[in-house]
């Protein structure tokens, strides 16, 4: 007989994170895809679109482009290398503190083809330092930390693009596969319910976890109940045709000023024409979907929603734990799932698709308390301000993390359907303005007993 061990409910225990050799791997993988992405996103229109400011709100493409490669120059070949800089006079262009983003436009920016070889000369140096690292040492290098930390900026930033994508007028310039289809939607509970007590939350394991999702520590969280899946258009659109909008008593103060003083009627990209609401998605008009996780939402008309509902928004804290938490055997998982990498069974991720998957799809990606689509799809806002778990210690730098704790900024979970893998994890925090909305976001609504 064998002595291995029994295989887990989920067939198998997850990738070596501990073996130096599986994370230089993951690293050159994680870089390559990025930058599929990024030369998808940035050769699909013209130098012209590439150097106009499509909102206010974004950079010029062509700015995200040359910073992806500044920033990658910074950490891996200065950083980890300890090589000169290769052009010290980009350096303030393309420092996102300098210069906010509506003055991009008129800076002494690289041009398309410098930003181009800018990035891909950086990058082919990366490479050779990822070859030629030791990847134990300062924490830096550990378990490939900085090439895992430069492979989500640049997925960050891939999403960042995909939102320019999104405002940009004109017609299409970008294609995807359809979703899946939800195939027990009707069958579905509308909510779960998680059991009370500690849980587990952040991690002090998972390799290339940015420096907020650190430490892991227990936090105790009472029983409650949350959506299964994210709050669909449909459902949205009761609210809106209850007069949601409307009636100041679902509004926080600051959230019914923001609707008085821009008149907001719906989410961002929707119009109503002729008695139909439609929405406008990279370049195509269509049919808003009933079935599909709502997106382009504020914190306010999240927090507004849920209290026209007789809901509330979960704590980032309920969040994680219907994430995360496996009654079973007490501990937290890397993902609702499993310790499995993210798969397109699970999840969707990456820009595999355009869109989010009707609410419903995805059963292999549901938690043990039985909620689904907690990763991809939409980012989800939470209830809870930004702000430190006991323990935090800024790292690699304070610009990352610590200078945006506070309560000005709400956290979203989970991850959309434009942020890839290598940036998305059941302890990944993502932050935003409560006002914000011409990013991926939706939610859920939570509940207590
Ligand atoms: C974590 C998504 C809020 O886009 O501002 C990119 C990520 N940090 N470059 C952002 C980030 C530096 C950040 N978010
Ligand atoms: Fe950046």
């Amino acid at each position: 007989m064998t002595d291995s061990p029994a295989p887990s409910p989920h067939g198998t225990r997850g990738p070596d994170l501990q073996d130096p050799e599986v994370l230089r791997e993951r690293a050159l993988a994680a870089l390559l895809t990025a930058r599929r992405r990024t030369t998808l996103l940035t050769d699909s229109v013209d130098d012209h679109e590439l150097t106009a400011q499509h909102s206010p709100l974004m950079s010029p493409l062509v700015w995200d482009l040359a910073h992806i490669g500044n920033q990658e120059e910074l950490w891996l070949l200065r950083g980890v290398a300890g090589r000169e800089a290769m052009r010290p006079e980009i350096d303030g262009l393309y420092d996102a503190f300098e210069h906010p983003r509506a003055t991009r436009p008129s800076l002494p920016l690289l041009a398309p083809a410098e930003a181009r070889s800018y990035a891909s000369e950086v990058r082919g140096r990366a490479l050779d330092v990822l070859e030629s690292t030791p990847l134990g040492g300062p924490a830096l290098v550990r378990s490939g930390f900085a090439f895992g930390m430069i492979a989500q900026h640049e997925q960050q930033h891939d999403e960042t693009m995909l939102i320019t994508h999104q405002l940009r007028s004109g017609p299409a310039a970008l294609s995807a596969p359809e979703p899946p289809h939800a195939t027990d939607a009707a069958t579905l509970a509308a909510e779960v319910m998680v059991p009370g007590g500690p849980f587990t939350m952040g991690t002090s394991t998972e390799p290339w976890a940015l420096d907020n999702e650190r430490p892991a520590h227990r936090r105790e969280v009472p029983r409650f109940f949350i959506d299964t899946a994210p709050v669909t258009c449909g459902a949205y659109r009761a609210f809106i045709e209850d007069g949601g909008y409307g009636e100041r008593s679902w509004w926080a103060p600051e959230g019914w000023a923001m609707v008085r003083e821009h008149e907001l009627t719906a989410p961002l990209f929707w119009h109503r024409d002729a008695g139909q609401w439609l929405r406008r998605r990279f370049g195509v008009t269509e049919p808003v979907p009933e079935d599909e996780p709502v997106l382009h939402v504020s914190w306010y008309e999240a927090d507004a929603y849920a209290r026209w509902a007789g809901r509330r928004l979960p704590t980032e804290a309920e969040w994680e734990k219907a994430a995360r938490h496996d009654p079973a055997s007490g501990r937290s998982r890397r993902y609702p799932w499993g310790d499995d990498d993210p798969a397109p069974v699970h999840a969707n991720l990456g820009q595999r698709h355009l869109r989010p998957a009707p609410a419903g799809a995805y059963p292999a990606g549901r938690s043990p308390s039985g909620a689904g689509q907690l990763i991809g799809d939409v980012w989800e806002w939470t209830s809870s301000d930004f702000l430190p778990y006991p323990g935090f210690a800024p790292f690699p730098y304070r610009e990352y993390s610590e200078v945006f704790f506070g309560p000005e900024h709400k956290v979203l979970r989970g991850g959309s359907f434009a942020v890839d893998a290598v940036a998305c994890r059941g302890t990944f925090r993502n932050w935003d303005l409560p006002v914000r909305r011409q990013i991926f976001s939706g939610f859920r609504t939570a509940r207590d007993l």
